[in-house]
């Protein structure tokens, strides 16, 4: 049985991303967040990104009437009932995540299978607060999650084969591309990136580079869109140094400790583009 409807929980940057690709793949999606304004919120971004579509003539005001026509938001979770999966995308805090699937997992029919779109939250933990470990699974979108191609698939321990294949499916229906990996710290996106960002900012607290120069290293040198100092200001400077404490900690190896003007950063509020300030000042 294809997956037809999605609850996607947390209507934040991620959240209505997800939602916003669901829907344009002709999926039936529910939007869910705490607060009637919150997912409005999420919705309004959406409309807002579909019209920039149309605009440029990516899309027709038909197709954007359709898209919005298969979203429907919602602040009760019990909506779970009419969905085929859910997915996750909330703060990045254990005992929220946890809570939340105890509460999903109790409400939700068996067959619904519980993925997160967790960055570094072990996903074989969060499968262990349900009666459902098999059916939980991580899948990591990538920000901006309409523009990049990439689901990382994140297998817990108990997950069964059966789910990884549905999910797979999924996000190719999805237009994205899954990558299965397993469940260590970081996976295998941020194992990767975060210590290159880590690094990056090394080389700015001990002076050898500015901010600037870094990334037109990185730019021009290694074709990269965009350096790795401006990619932590637009991931928020708070979930590099939270995604780096978690390889820390994981693995125990003093290769991945954060950099202190990382947490110097995060200390002053200074969190990237979404506070306005970061490495670089943002309007
Ligand atoms: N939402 C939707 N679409 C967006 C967007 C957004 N936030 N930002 C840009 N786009 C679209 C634009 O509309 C444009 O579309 P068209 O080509 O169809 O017109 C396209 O992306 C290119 O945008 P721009 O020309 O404005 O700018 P750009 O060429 O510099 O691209 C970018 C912007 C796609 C963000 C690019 O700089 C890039 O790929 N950056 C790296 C992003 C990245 O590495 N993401 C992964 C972060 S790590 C992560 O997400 C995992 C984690 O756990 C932390």
């Amino acid at each position: 049985m294809p997956i037809e409807t999605i609850m996607v929980v947390g209507a934040g940057q991620m959240g209505s991303g997800i939602a916003q690709v669901a829907a344009q793949s002709g999926h039936s999606v529910i939007l869910h967040d705490i607060k009637a304004e919150l997912a409005e919120r999420g919705r309004a971004a959406i409309e807002q990104r579909l019209s920039r579509y149309v605009e440029k003539e990516k899309m027709s005001g038909e197709e954007k009437a359709g898209v919005l026509s298969r979203l429907r938001l919602s602040t009760e979770l019990e909506h779970v009932r009419q969905a085929d999966i859910v997915i996750e995308a909330v703060t990045e805090k254990m005992e929220v995540k946890a809570d939340l699937f105890r509460r999903l997992d109790e409400m939700a029919p068996t067959e619904v299978i519980l993925a997160s779109n967790t960055s570094s939250l072990p996903i074989t933990e969060i499968a262990a607060e349900t009666g459902r470990p098999d059916r939980v699974i991580g899948m990591h979108f990538m920000n901006p999650v309409p523009v990049m191609k990439l689901v990382e698939i994140i297998r817990g321990l108990a997950t069964s084969d059966g789910v990884s294949r549905e999910v797979e499916n999924l996000a190719r229906a999805m237009g994205k591309t899954p990558v299965e990996v397993k469940d260590f710290p970081g996976f295998v996106s941020n194992r990767v990136l975060m210590p290159m960002i880590n690094e990056a900012i090394y080389t700015v607290y001990e002076g050898v580079a500015t901010p600037e120069a870094v990334d037109e290293v990185m730019k021009l040198g290694m074709h990269h869109p965009m350096g790795p100092i401006q990619l932590a200001d637009f991931i928020g400077l708070d979930t590099c140094l939270y995604i780096m404490e978690t390889l820390y900690e994981g693995f125990g190896d003093p290769k991945y400790r954060p950099c202190p003007l990382l947490r110097q950063y995060v200390k002053a509020g200074w969190l990237g583009r979404k506070t306005g300030r970061g490495f670089y000042a943002y309007d």
